[in-house]
């Protein structure tokens, strides 16, 4: 900035004065946030016993009953201590109050605003959002660990669980749909975490995906007719790069005549045809008892007469089970797993059958893998919150001991503009692949336009 380089003494004094203003401010406003909390603290023990509704089935009109009892204790308690504030800063204590009383806290307000995600608390003073697909530290806080347990009890105790430091940890899904993931010290070491992925009302479509350049037009017509084609699909990607979502859009494209079964943790998936099937696994109960695996649910799904298995994530055992699935007539399976690259995901999956308890060699094991899946699909988190296609890669077969494959697409970056967006473009290899036959007979055609630079004005050739 120019005052830094070229500023006489005297501009670097009003430099240090308004730091100190900012400091100033920050401290001045945590003193107002503290005494406000402590006025939506006094006023809320105040109407706690007076309310007659029960929080959990409140209609607005009680709601609304509610908040004037609040409004009215906040002016009392404001007159007995002879103090003032401001029709804004009442309307925010009369809110939070309300947010303990309904909703969960100091987390309701990003819960319910539609740009944010996924909401992240780390510890009673930390909370975190992903909002616009970029994360974001909140002003908002928890008063303390008491105060944060105490609304993940809200959270918890509904869905019939508990979390206490016998069983310190909780995935589970609230009603809504969403996500919820906790876990409570000692395994915890900086206090109680809650993660919550929300549940997209308005899932992305394939047409948002192609806007948002998480992949092309032309990758699309490859991956519909694949699916159409029942070509056995992972996706593959990190925590949050949208591997769920993805599932979801390659799901859109099974014919709505066929018979789906989903298999998933926490039903995620939101398929538009009539013939679904949604299972969803189940944890153990307070003694301990009556938990079903993903495994147990693949097992089952082969008895369903199912044309698609759609496994949310393969994360264990199961992994066996998909594959023999998909190698014995279930083709046109699809499912995701957590891995960084096409080549890591082929190991995950390895590691995964290894877990399946049955003693196979590794090179049967190789063999399942690479007759089974025919294509991965790479998904990579850019620090810019875009979600990429980074490589759609053909499995081939084996050679000696090592799974073969080939990249049809990749994204090739070519570096940031000035807002740090990530610039670059998905470019075709030039390579048809070799399940295009397979899937000629099932007849679907893709224009060969696709695998080559004239294609989709988008593509370059490597
Ligand atoms: N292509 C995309 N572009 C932008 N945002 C996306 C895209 N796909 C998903 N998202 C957003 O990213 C978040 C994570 O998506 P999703 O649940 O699909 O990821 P995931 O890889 O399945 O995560 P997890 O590893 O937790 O299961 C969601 O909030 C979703 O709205
Ligand atoms: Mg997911």
């Amino acid at each position: 900035m120019a005052i830094g380089t070229f500023g006489s003494f005297g501009s670097k004094e009003k430099d240090v004065s308004e730091l100190k203003k900012n400091v100033d401010n920050i401290l001045n406003e945590n003193k107002r946030k503290k005494e406000l909390e402590i006025l939506g603290n006094a006023a809320l023990s105040r109407v706690i016993d007076n309310i007659t509704v029960n929080p959990e089935n409140a209609d607005s009109f009680e709601k609304k009953k509610v908040e004037d009892q609040i409004f009215d204790t906040v002016n009392l308690l404001l007159e007995e201590n002879k103090k003032h504030l401001s029709l804004g800063d009442k309307q925010y204590v009369v809110h939070s109050v309300m947010d303990e009383i309904f909703g969960y806290g100091p987390i309701t307000t990003l819960l319910n605003d539609p740009s944010i995600s996924e909401v992240m608390v780390n510890g009673a003073d930390s909370i975190y959002v992903e909002k616009s697909g970029k994360l974001e530290k909140t002003h908002y806080t928890f008063r303390d660990n008491n105060h944060m347990m105490h609304t993940i009890d809200k959270i918890i105790a509904p869905l019939g669980r508990r979390v206490d430091e016998s069983s310190p940890m909780v995935d589970a899904r609230l009603p809504d749909g969403s996500r919820v993931n906790i876990i409570i010290p000692p395994l915890s070491l900086k206090g109680p975490a809650i993660t919550i992925r929300k549940f997209a009302l308005d899932p992305y479509t394939l047409d948002d995906l192609i806007a948002f350049g998480t992949l092309n037009r032309d990758m699309s017509k490859l991956l519909r007719a694949s699916v159409r084609g029942r070509i056995n699909i992972l996706v593959s990607g990190g925590t949050g790069s949208g591997k769920t979502t993805f599932l979801n859009i390659l799901s859109s494209f099974i014919p709505s005549n066929e018979r789906i079964v989903t298999i998933e943790d926490a039903a995620e998936l939101q398929l538009q045809q009539d013939h679904v099937i949604t299972l969803e696994g189940r944890p153990a109960n307070v003694e301990g008892k009556g938990r079903v695996t993903i495994r147990d649910l693949v097992v089952n799904s082969l008895r369903m007469r199912p044309d698609r298995i759609i496994i949310g994530e393969v994360r264990s055992g199961e992994a066996l089970d998909m594959l023999q699935a998909m190698n014995t007539g279930h083709d046109g399976s699809i499912t995701t797993v957590h891995a960084n690259t096409p080549r890591d995901s082929i190991s995950r999956l390895e590691t995964m059958v290894m877990m399946s308890g049955m003693e196979l060699p590794s090179r049967a094991i190789k063999e399942q893998i690479a007759s089974a899946i025919n294509l991965i699909i790479q998904i990579s988190r850019f620090n810019d919150g875009t979600r990429k296609v980074v490589k759609i890669t053909e499995v081939t077969g084996m050679e000696g001991e090592t799974i073969t494959m080939q990249d049809i697409y990749v994204f090739k970056q070519e570096g940031f503009n000035e807002k740090g967006d990530v610039l670059g473009r998905h470019i075709t290899t030039g390579i048809v692949p070799a399940f295009l036959e397979k899937i000629k007979v099932m007849g679907e055609n893709i224009p060969l336009s696709v695998f080559i630079e004239n294609g989709d004005p988008q593509n370059r050739r490597l």
